[in-house]
Formats: C-alpha cells, sequence, structure tokens
C-alpha cells in the first residue's frame, strides 16, 4: 500500500515537473539578457494578409519592401577607408535648405525641414546634408520621395556616404539584402506577447555598434505607420558626454569597451530565424570624436556594450550602468520624431542614441526602410585638445 502511495507521488511529481518543462518558453533558452522589442522573422510575417489586405485592414503601400529571410549568408563586411563628405561642406547650407523651412524640433536635439527634396541634391547639397545632421544629430525630412524610388535609386543615393551596412539577422526587399526592414504585418501580436514578459520598450543603441566601422549618417523612411504612435525617440550623445563634469569626462578618456552582435544572432536563432552573417564583436573607445564637427560623444549603449576593457566585472558594471541611467534620464537632450507619410529620419548614428517606442494597437501595420552607409572606425582625439 504504501508503495503503490509513494508510486502515485512519484508519478505526480513527474508529470509537474514534466508540466513546467512544457512551459518553458523560447526567451528562457536564450544564452542572455538581450532585448528586442522588434524580433522579426518568417514566422511573424503574414505574406498573405500584407499582399492582399483583409477585411479590417488594406494590402500593404509598398509590397516590393516586405520583408524576406531565407538562407543566403554573407562574407564578413570589409575594412574600408571612410570619406566624411561633412568635411567639404559649406556651414551656411546654402545648397541643402536654401528657400526651405526649418524649425528646430527642441533647443537641445533635432530640426524638422520642409521644402527640401534629399534625392535631388546635387553633390554640395549632400555633403551639407552630412554636416547638417552632425550638428543637429537627428533631422525629420518631410514629403520624401525616397519610399517611391526604385530601390536601387535610393540605395544609390544613400551611398554616397558609404557601403551600405548588410544586417547580421534582417529581412530584406527580393533582391536588396543591403536595405534593413522594419516590419510588422497587420494584425501581429508580437506587441502584446512582448509586453507578457517586459515593462517597457525602450533599447537605447547606435545601431550595429558592434561593427568594426558602424554607421554614421542614416536614413530611416516611412513606408506604412499606425494612425497614432510608433514614434522614434532620439538623445544628443555630444550634449550627453557635455553635461558631465570635466574630471568625469577626462576618467572615461582612454577607455574603451567591448560591443558584442553575438546575442543578437543568438536571439535570431532562438527564435527560429536566420543570421545572415557570422557575429562578431569589437572594441570601441567610450568617448568618440566626430570627424566633421571635432564634438566628442558618449559611445556606450546597453544594448551591444558589453563591458569596459582593462575592469573587473562589478566596476566595469557600475560604470556603464551609470552612463546607461544618464542618457536614458537626460530627457531634457531628447527628441521624439513623429512619422508622416512621406517623412524620411536622417540621423547621425555616431552622435546620438535612439530607441523605437512600440506602443500602438495591435492590429496595425508598421513599415520602414533604413539605409545605414557605413564610416569610419571609431576613435577618439585627447581629452586636452576640445575646447567647447
Ligand atoms: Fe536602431
Amino acid at each position: 500500500m504504501a508503495t503503490a502511495l509513494s508510486e502515485t507521488i512519484a508519478v505526480r511529481l513527474t508529470r509537474s515537473i514534466d508540466q513546467r518543462a512544457e512551459r518553458l518558453k523560447p526567451q528562457d533558452k536564450r544564452e542572455s539578457t538581450y532585448k528586442e522589442a522588434f524580433a522579426q522573422s518568417a514566422a511573424t510575417t503574414n505574406y498573405d494578409g500584407e499582399l492582399e489586405g483583409s477585411a479590417k485592414h488594406p494590402p500593404a503601400a509598398y509590397p516590393h519592401y516586405l520583408p524576406y529571410w531565407d538562407d543566403v549568408t554573407y562574407p564578413p563586411l570589409e575594412p574600408f577607408e571612410a570619406i566624411e563628405h561633412g568635411k567639404d561642406a559649406d556651414p551656411t547650407f546654402p545648397n541643402l535648405l536654401a528657400g526651405a523651412h526649418v524649425p528646430d524640433l527642441t533647443a537641445n536635439i533635432g530640426a524638422e525641414v520642409q521644402g527640401v527634396q534629399i534625392s535631388k541634391l546635387n553633390k554640395a547639397g549632400k555633403d551639407e546634408l552630412a554636416l547638417f545632421v552632425a550638428k543637429k544629430k537627428v533631422v525629420a525630412f518631410r514629403n520624401q520621395d525616397l519610399a517611391d524610388l526604385p530601390i536601387q535609386q535610393a540605395l544609390d543615393f544613400a551611398e554616397y556616404y558609404g557601403p551600405s551596412h548588410i544586417h547580421q539577422a534582417s529581412g530584406a526587399p527580393q533582391g536588396f539584402p543591403k536595405v534593413h526592414l522594419i516590419h510588422r504585418s497587420a494584425d501581429d501580436t508580437t506587441a502584446h506577447d512582448f509586453f507578457q514578459e517586459r515593462t517597457n520598450s525602450i533599447t537605447w543603441h547606435s545601431d550595429v555598434s558592434f561593427e568594426m566601422q558602424p554607421p554614421g549618417t542614416t536614413f530611416l523612411y516611412l513606408l506604412d505607420g499606425p494612425t497614432a504612435g510608433g514614434d522614434t525617440l532620439f538623445g544628443n550623445m555630444v550634449e550627453a558626454y557635455n553635461r558631465l563634469s570635466p574630471e568625469f569626462q577626462k576618467r572615461l578618456h582612454g577607455l574603451r569597451a567591448i560591443h558584442s552582435g553575438h546575442e543578437q544572432a543568438a536571439d535570431a536563432r532562438a527564435r527560429g530565424s536566420v543570421v545572415r552573417r557570422e557575429p562578431v564583436a569589437n572594441v570601441h573607445p567610450l568617448v568618440r570624436t566626430h570627424p566633421a564637427t571635432g564634438e566628442k560623444a558618449l559611445y556606450v549603449n546597453p544594448q551591444f556594450t558589453r563591458r569596459i576593457v582593462g575592469l573587473k566585472k562589478e566596476e566595469s558594471d557600475y560604470l556603464l550602468k551609470f552612463l546607461y541611467d544618464h542618457i536614458a534620464l537626460c530627457a531634457d537632450l531628447q527628441a521624439r520624431v513623429k512619422w508622416e507619410k512621406g517623412t524620411v529620419i536622417c540621423w547621425d548614428n555616431r552622435v546620438t542614441a535612439h530607441t523605437a517606442i512600440l506602443d500602438w494597437q495591435d492590429g496595425q501595420r508598421r513599415h520602414l526602410a533604413r539605409l545605414m552607409p557605413q564610416a569610419e572606425r571609431p576613435y577618439e582625439t585627447p581629452f586636452d585638445e576640445w575646447k567647447r
């Protein structure tokens, strides 16, 4: 009798353990706490609904920009000599801004430009765009035709600023692997699912900072968007650096940190998506200098920076946490940019941090394309060279 009872308890216990095991979620198996609010893959893309539409939603406005994930892999990115076009620019911006309406977004970061078609700029105008964006950090160009051009033409425009980055885990339009897509299908539930596990969607970062030569002047344009929400938040990393005391600034100089793309790749694999290029990690200075303006900017972010070289873990964690909190809390150095049809937001990834905001109702499509010319390998100039 006692033996039978023990067996019953043992069976129940085993079942209970099995049920717990069955409740393991994909995120439990991931290798780190990597946070990605916009996890996408072929499995999250409703191609029929996007192409055909439904009773609730029209079809995608730009179906040739829908993301596809295939098994094609790409070789490592090649080092190249970057050309900084902002250095050649007229600082009064006659070719870029003549006749344009250019209100500032806030006192410390950002501008909006009406009355300029960036795809039609001459060489001098393109140079001025690089410098203007480096100075303003983020610029919303309204009523643009970039989304309506043939994709190759849009890529050619962006590649004036440097060779295109190929993202390690992004879906891309068929035939255009250099275009990075941000896409949520109509009726997608990933936002709802995300908030079952996380309290907020904020992921401050500079794009793919783990690359040896991360992007500089960057273009992101709207294809389809929700009626409200889905704004993008940008922070001025030059002013975030300037806000620190000279003694603290001096201490940061000379420090370098490891930035890693391995966790993003592992996250993609864990949710059944593809990795198109073997992930890399690179060491960059905590404070980098902009080649055109000479400004110094904080260059660390919680999404990709892992640790400060030469410090013990607790020391590195402590200093990085202070910098991450500083970046996130400086709302007076931030601008929340709203998307409209025809908007191209252009920012300089060397001197800004940004985060998407996952706040709109499930059920509305959001679809954007990003063109990301690579820039120089981050470098810093000596502390005492910097004169404000
Ligand atoms: Fe980003």
